[in-house]
């Protein structure tokens, strides 16, 4: 009887969890706020999601279980293993149905219960927005273009571009992506990944000049090899299936680096940058850039990361010039905004360039100075 009562309560708190993540999907993915709130109600009830779910009931908030188990049940769909629910996921080309949802997930949930627990088990959520490739662009082709002007260049410098927490390194080719804008495509207006960048103003800077992007290298504590199945599907599971234009999007920038492959090293953002930043190239402006990180780095890796740049930044000269972008959240008046960030050594600019929506587009282009 006491174990029972237990197993209830543990479920009874993951219950609230997954009920909080149904929340944050609202407005945004009805498919996944429904999966959620009847997973929810079936945890209440020791039912298949409580198996599924067996040895993750302790988890903390911030592992998200609940799109852990969303993220499971879509990889099952997209590997074809659940014909029964996929005509819910447009991903597959279904329609989601919401009253007939558990009736056919269920099946899906008992035959596979194994595998969801195993995949639920090693698995953390992970993304990798190619949008943000937008506000990239537009910042790289500020930093150089200033860096150009600070040095007495009437030339913008070549960019050598090293991400840290790059994921899969779906932008590591901001060069190779077009963007539509309403007179013009900036970019690579061949290439299978253009985007709607939908600016409100401009970047400060001359939009006729191509971006030069002579080297790139990525790093992440987890890479995903996108040349492989399994990578495209992992990163594939955690887009929400309903969200059509986001679906797209990976589709395009997975066909992207397929056709451009690029290399994401394991390795802590610190370490990884440190050797990066031991060679300079001359006549080429290193920028390092990273986007929606910033809040999964431990306090001693952002200490340690601060230094490596701190340091690098000492050594930059006009020929050999650094950059720091960053596109992150900050917190203010109780909401969360996307911000770019643009600093150059030894130009000794600091700025920030406007502020747009978590996956990059739209984006405002507003300059202000970065205090
Ligand atoms: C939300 S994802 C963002 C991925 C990518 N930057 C983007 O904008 O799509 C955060 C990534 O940061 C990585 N990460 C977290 N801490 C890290 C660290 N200390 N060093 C390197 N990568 C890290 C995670 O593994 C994850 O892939």
């Amino acid at each position: 009887m006491t174990g029972g009562g237990a197993a209830t309560s543990v479920n009874g708190v993951l219950a609230e969890l997954f009920a909080a993540a149904a929340h944050g999907c609202r407005d945004r993915s009805p498919l996944t706020q429904r999966l959620l709130t009847d997973a929810a109600d079936d945890l209440r009830q020791g039912g298949v999601t409580a198996r599924v779910m067996a040895g993750s009931e302790r988890d903390r908030e911030g592992a998200v279980p609940g799109l852990r188990f969303a993220g499971a049940v879509h990889r099952l769909v997209l590997e074809g293993r659940a014909p029964g629910l996929a005509k819910h996921y447009p991903s597959v080309g279904g329609r989601p149905h919401l009253p007939t949802l558990w009736q056919d997930a269920l099946p899906a949930l008992t035959e596979h219960t194994d595998l969801l627990r195993y995949r639920v088990q090693a698995t953390v959520v992970q993304t990798n927005e190619p949008g943000r490739s937008a506000p990239l662009y537009g910042g790289l082709l500020v930093a150089a273009q200033e860096a150009a002007k600070a040095a007495g260049r009437h030339v913008p410098f070549c960019v050598r571009l090293l991400e840290v927490g790059a994921s899969g390194g779906l932008n590591l080719r901001p060069h190779h992506v077009g963007y539509r804008l309403e007179d013009r495509v900036l970019g690579d207006p061949d290439s299978p990944l253009v985007l709607d960048p939908e600016w409100t103003g401009r970047p400060p800077a001359d939009l006729g000049h191509r971006l030069r992007v002579v080297g790139r290298a990525g790093c992440d504590l987890h890479p995903v090899d996108v040349s492989t199945e399994d990578g495209r599907l992992h990163l594939s599971s955690f887009v929400w299936a309903d969200q059509p234009q986001r679906w797209n999007r990976l589709r395009d920038a997975l066909a992207l680096a397929a056709a451009d492959p690029v290399r994401v090293e394991r390795s802590a953002g610190p370490e990884w940058l440190a050797k990066q930043l031991a060679r300079t190239e001359r006549d080429v402006l290193t920028v390092v850039w990273h986007s929606v990180v910033w809040q999964y780095v431990s306090p001693a890796d952002r200490a340690m990361g601060r230094a490596v740049l701190a340091d690098a930044a000492a050594r930059a000269t006009p020929t050999t010039p650094l950059a720091l972008l960053v596109f992150e959240p900050r917190r203010t008046d109780g909401d969360y905004r996307f911000e770019l960030l643009l600093k150059l050594w030894p130009a000794g600019i600091s700025l920030n360039l406007g502020r747009g929506e978590g996956h990059g587009t739209p984006f405002t282009w507003d300059v202000t100075p970065w205090e």
